[in-house]
Order: C-alpha cells, then structure tokens, then sequence
C-alpha cells in the first residue's frame, strides 16, 4: 500500500512528466543539425535529443571528420531520424540527397562549427553534405563555433566567422571563455547547450513576427505595350519582390504578391503586366493591408497610343513614339496612407544615390525607402545578390553590404516587424 505522502508526489510527478510531454515550442520545424569534427561533437548528442524533445523534427548531418568523434548510430537513435554523412550515398528517391533535406529545413544548426566547416561555407566549397546541403539551402543558418582560442582568434577564423554574419547573415552563437579540450584557456568553448537551444527557438519563434500582418509587395518591371508585339520594359528580374514575398510568408505574414513574374507560390500571387494593371490591383488591395513594400521597377512612362498592329518599316529613318507619364502608384498611396500602415518603396539609381532616395522617402511619404547603386557592376537588376542603403524616415540609416537577396529581404522584414509592433504599442490617439 502507498503512503499517502508517496501517491502525491508520484500524482505530481505524472503532472509534471506529461506537462514535459506537452510542451513542444519547436513542433512542425525541421531543424538539420550540421556537425563537424571537434571534440565539442559529442555536445551534438545532448543537443539533438534536446530539440527533439522540444518538438523539432531533427535530421543530423555529420562531416566525415564528424565521424571520428560520433557516429550516426548515436546521432539517428537521439533524433529519431536516419543521421547523414555521404554526399554520394544511396537516395531513396531520385533527388541528391542534400537538395532533399536543403528544402525541407527551417533552420540548418551548425554544433560544433569547426574553423575548417567556417572557411568553407565563407567560401561557398562544397565538398561533403554539410557544406553541400547549407549552399543548396535558403533555409536560415546558425553557427555554434568550438575550437581553440589561437584558431578562432586567427584572422582567417575571424574574417570568415565576419563574412557568414555580415555576408551572408548567418547567426553566430558566440563561444564561451574556458578551459579547452586541449588545454587551452580562452574563448572557443562551444556555447552551452542550453543557451544554443535557447538561441534555435528564440529564431524559430521570434521568425512569426508577421504573423496577422496583411502584407502586399509589388515585383519584377512592368512591360508597356507599343504594339502586339513590342513594350517597352526594364531590366527588372523581380527577385528582389519575390525573396521580400517568400519571407513575409516564411514570418506569418498574409502575402499577396503582384508581379510581373509568374511564380508558383502558397500565397496569392497576381500576375500583371502594365503599371496601370499593377496599380489597379495594388490600390485594390490597400486599404485592407497593413503594409506596402514597392519593390516593381514601374515604367515612368508609356506610349500614348498602343497600335492595334504592328508596327511596320517605313522608308523613314525615324520612329516617333510619343509617350504619356504613368501614375506613381507609390506616391498616390503615400498621400492616402493611414497612420497604422506601413509603405517601403525601393529606388534604383545611377547618380547621387542619397539625396535622391531621401528626396524619394519625403516627397512619396514613405516609411523607408531601400536605395540601391545601379552603376556597381553584378548586384542589383537580374543577380541574386545586392547592396542597399536602407533610410527611414525617423532619420535612421544603415548600410547593407553585398549580400543574397533574400538576406536583405530578412533583414528588412525584421525592420518591418518592429515598425509594425511599435504601431501596435502607440497610445490610440
Ligand atoms: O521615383 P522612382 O521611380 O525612382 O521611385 C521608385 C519607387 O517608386 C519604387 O518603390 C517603385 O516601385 C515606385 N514606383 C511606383 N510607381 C511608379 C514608379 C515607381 O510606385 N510609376
């Protein structure tokens, strides 16, 4: 027979071991925990069954040095889930292995991150999966170094650990100060497991941000027609509008795209093709939305009169096509903007990049304006990657180096999260 001090405790203890079970923060996010060889590898065994029982659906990958350190008998028991270590290893489908799991991650974690995975990925070689699987991803990336100190403080540890936070905005989770493996005393300790666990669900959640938001944002340059068969159109590629779209929806946000770029996508997206179209539907869809991100090269101009045929060669040696001004579509809605929206335009230019964009973010009354140098030779129209100088109309400004499109689209949705949450924050007036 139980004492009655002892049925208590064992009632609490089932309360307490199904609160356990309930409590899943990380549950529907497939996290890829990456290790490579440090003697920090065994940490990955404790981390991997943490996640997993946060909730996360956890997928190791282990370098080949990985292995001499742990194997993925360990690794694939902790997570439930088959541990990877060959780029060239059977597939159960016909996809490559890495591009399988570079899509199906939320998160790619990277624990411990030795200075040799560090160099790679800050050179973009891919000669194992890890290296492989974090290239072919657009997944977000975190980065636990563990080393020892004379290797992370090594100027190429330090450029390198620089350009995946900077570059490529990847997150470091910064080591801790102690004794090493070796010997060593200084910073290289890989972070508590804890405080890495900590850091993956902060990511996680805080990447909601958006969530409730209706956010529209306009993509790709419109095309105005001359004849059937000719428009007058810009180099516009719409990446920019799309990667802004793909991570508002990534945070919660209620997306709707208009672009001039077909694209399949889980959120609406409206395909148009003149600014007269992308401001018919955009202005459509304005007042319910709680932000505009502009990011549609829209034509200036366009011909006055379109020919019902086309057009053709006359012994005349010139062609006059005479053109009539678009609407502005930013500016229109700038002047019927409520207080609790937010509007993001973009400007393109090839002269005076500041003066013209903080002009632009005054006279259209925008909330920021994302100016870019066309003249900077492979960024901007048509690449993957570009360089921006962000003005708010607070007066604040930050620089953007060269960097992935869809960073840049990140980092401006964290700026739209806080300009949002402030709106929510203000005393209604
Ligand atoms: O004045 P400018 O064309 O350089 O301003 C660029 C910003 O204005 C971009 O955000 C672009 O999407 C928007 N724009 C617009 N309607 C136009 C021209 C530009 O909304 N007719």
């Amino acid at each position: 027979m139980k004492s009655k001090g002892q049925s208590r405790s064992s009632k609490k203890e089932k309360r307490h071991a199904s609160e356990i079970e309930n409590f899943a923060p990380l549950e529907n996010k497939t996290i890829i925990l990456g290790v490579s060889g440090g003697i920090a590898a065994y940490k990955a065994c404790d981390l991997a069954s943490m996640l997993r029982r946060n909730g996360a659906d956890v997928h190791a990958v282990l370098t080949p040095n990985a292995r001499e350190f742990i194997t993925p008998l360990s690794l694939s028991t902790l997570t439930r889930n088959p541990a990877h270590c060959e780029q060239y290893g059977q597939t159960e489908n016909w996809r490559p292995e890495h591009i399988d799991l570079a899509k199906k991650a939320d998160l790619i974690l990277i624990a411990p991150a030795t200075a040799d995975i560090i160099a790679k990925l800050a050179s973009g070689i891919c000669d194992d999966l890890l290296s492989s699987m974090v290239l072919a991803s657009q997944a977000r990336v975190m980065v636990a170094p563990a080393m020892n100190p004379n290797m992370l403080n090594h100027p190429a540890t330090q450029r390198n650990l620089d350009i995946l936070e900077n570059r490529f905005r990847y997150e470091i989770i910064p080591p801790e100060f102690g004794e090493v493996a070796c010997g060593d005393v200084g910073s290289g300790k890989m972070a508590a497991v804890e405080s890495i666990l900590a850091s993956v669900a902060a990511r996680l959640l805080v990447h909601r941000t958006l969530s409730g938001k209706r956010v529209l944002i306009t993509a790709g340059g419109t095309r105005e027609p001359i004849d059937p068969v000719r428009f007058i159109g810009n180099r516009s590629s719409g990446k920019m509008g799309i990667a802004m779209a793909d991570a508002a929806a990534g945070r919660g946000a209620d997306v709707m795209l208009v672009s001039t770029v077909e694209v399949n996508r889980s959120y609406p997206v409206y395909v148009v093709e003149t600014a007269q179209d992308m401001q018919e539907t955009v202005e459509a869809e304005f007042d319910g939305c709680d932000a505009l991100i502009m990011t549609a090269a829209v034509a200036d101009f366009r011909p006055l009169r379109v020919s019902s045929q086309k057009i053709k060669k006359t012994e005349s040696e010139d062609l006059v096509l005479e053109l009539t001004k678009n609407p502005d579509i930013l500016d229109l809605l700038g002047r019927v903007k409520r207080n609790d929206q937010i509007i993001i335009g973009f400007a393109a230019e090839s002269e005076a990049l500041l003066s013209n964009a903080s002009q632009k973010l005054k006279r259209k009354n925008l909330d920021m304006i994302v100016a870019n140098d066309i003249t900077v030779p492979d960024i901007g129209f048509g690449s993957d990657d570009n360089a921006v100088i962000i003005l708010g109309a607070d007066g604040a400004r930050e620089n953007l180096p060269r960097m992935p499109k869809r960073a840049i689209a990140e980092h401006l949705c964290d700026l739209l999260a806080e300009k949002l949450s402030e709106i929510e924050k203000a005393p209604v007036s």
